[in-house]
């Protein structure tokens, strides 16, 4: 080994600075693995177990082993006459209620549980379940893909979706086979409809953007200063100002419940800072690269598709992913304008929220499939993230 003061010295003095880092990696990673862990639980546990248990023994184990297991042994099997693992003996005892009473009852003249006290409501409760899991009235797995099934196609039921499929009772809206997959309550067919908001709703503007951009930039025309500081001001106006008027706009269009007119809407609304931050970055770009450019005899198309279109490109990814961020989580203008006819995720993630406050097994899955893209993609371009976030506040 070898020993450096100096290395040792730098190491420690960043020590704090790596454990708060950290800390916030784990206050932000802990939760996001609880979600995932959940969404692959069966809604049989999940609601009364957390997901940090998935490892332990399962509900109502622990009880069995101190006041059952010393007579029936550890698996249940121990005496002939009361096989716990059978279920013709189980199905007798369904709840905490009917289990007590035959526990209270004597056997042979003696009670049941001999000198062992009869378990308590809660207790018995738990060894209830446990008894229906060893007996295989009723076992499910410990992880399973079923939420996200039933997300997908939109399956809303008192099983999971396999289930019912495999039992033919499955709901009316759902055939049991891919075409489910575009059910219009689920969120397969939710994905879809906001890749189709989102991808339009993102070029549109940047595209917009970078031409306005040029325009501001290097066109010298009149006004061209006074256009731009009423743009800053757009910037403004709160979106649900415009609400009411443009949705009786939309309406005299026939616009209202199609994408175009979400597409323009975020177009519309997209526009002002998009102009402000290209316009910005391209301005801070060196002159000297344009003017030799345009002194080369080169046209303003050229020089926009070879030159400011490339150099921007970070501005270009930064924007890129804000807009899309924004309109992808957004709910408001989906709600207004697209509503219940073509519905987006957030539109059925909000339904999922107040119909199925019981049923939440199926928001976590819900929530991780209208995560996966946007983490994707942060992930992906991480590096323009940062700088955008930056864009505008520091030079070079
Ligand atoms: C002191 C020993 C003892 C303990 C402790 C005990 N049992 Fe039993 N249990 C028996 C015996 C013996 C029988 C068989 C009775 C018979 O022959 O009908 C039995 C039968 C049963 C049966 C079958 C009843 C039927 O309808 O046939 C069930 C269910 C059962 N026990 C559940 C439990 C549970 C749950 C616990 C723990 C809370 C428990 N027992 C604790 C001795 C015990």
């Amino acid at each position: 080994m070898n020993f450096n003061p100096a290395k040792i010295n730098r190491v420690l003095s960043e020590l704090p600075t790596h454990i708060v880092v950290i800390g916030f990696c784990v206050l932000w990673l802990l939760p996001a693995i609880g979600l995932l862990v959940a969404s692959f639980r069966p809604f049989q546990v999940i609601d009364d177990s957390g997901w940090w248990t998935v490892l332990a023994p399962p509900k109502g184990a622990t009880e069995y082993q101190s006041s059952c297991a010393s007579c029936h042994g550890k698996d249940g099997r121990a005496i002939a006459a009361a096989d716990l693992t059978d279920p013709a003996v189980v199905k007798q005892y369904p709840r905490s209620l009917q289990l007590m009473a035959m526990l209270r009852t004597d056997v042979n003249g003696r009670p049941h549980t001999g000198d062992i006290p009869v378990p308590k409501v809660r207790a018995a409760a738990a060894i209830a379940t446990y008894l229906k899991r060893i007996s295989n009235i009723e076992n499910p797995p410990r992880f399973t893909i079923s939420n996200y099934q039933d997300a997908l196609v939109g399956y809303r039921g008192k099983r999971t979706y396999t289930e019912d499929c495999a039992a033919g009772t499955q709901p009316l809206d759902l055939h049991c086979n891919t075409g489910d997959l575009l059910n219009p309550r689920g969120m397969g067919r939710a994905f879809l409809n906001t890749l189709g908001v989102t991808i339009p709703a993102t070029i549109l503007p940047l595209l917009l953007a970078a031409f306005a951009a040029y325009a501001f930039s290097w066109l010298h025309f009149r006004g061209r200063m006074a256009l731009f500081a009423l743009l800053v001001g757009l910037q403004v106006v709160p979106l649900q100002m415009t609400l009411v008027p443009i949705s009786r706009l939309y309406a005299q269009l026939g616009l209202n419940g199609t994408f175009l007119g979400v597409w323009l809407f975020h177009t519309g609304f997209g526009l002002p800072y998009a102009i402000y931050l290209m316009r910005n970055f391209l301005g801070s770009l060196p002159t000297e690269v344009f003017e030799s450019a345009y002194l080369d005899g080169a046209s303003h198309w050229t020089v926009f598709y070879r030159l400011a279109l490339p150099l921007s490109l970070p501005a270009l990814a930064s924007l890129a992913i804000f807009q899309f961020l924004w309109v992808w989580n957004d709910l408001l203008v989906a709600l207004v304008f697209l509503g219940g006819k073509n519905p987006v995720l957030t539109y059925q993630i909000s339904n999922m929220v107040t119909s199925l406050g019981a049923g939440w097994h199926l928001l976590t899955a819900a929530a991780f499939i209208s995560m996966l893209l946007p983490m994707l993609i942060f992930l992906g371009l991480q590096r323009f993230f940062v700088r955008g976030l930056l864009a505008g506040s520091v030079k070079g």
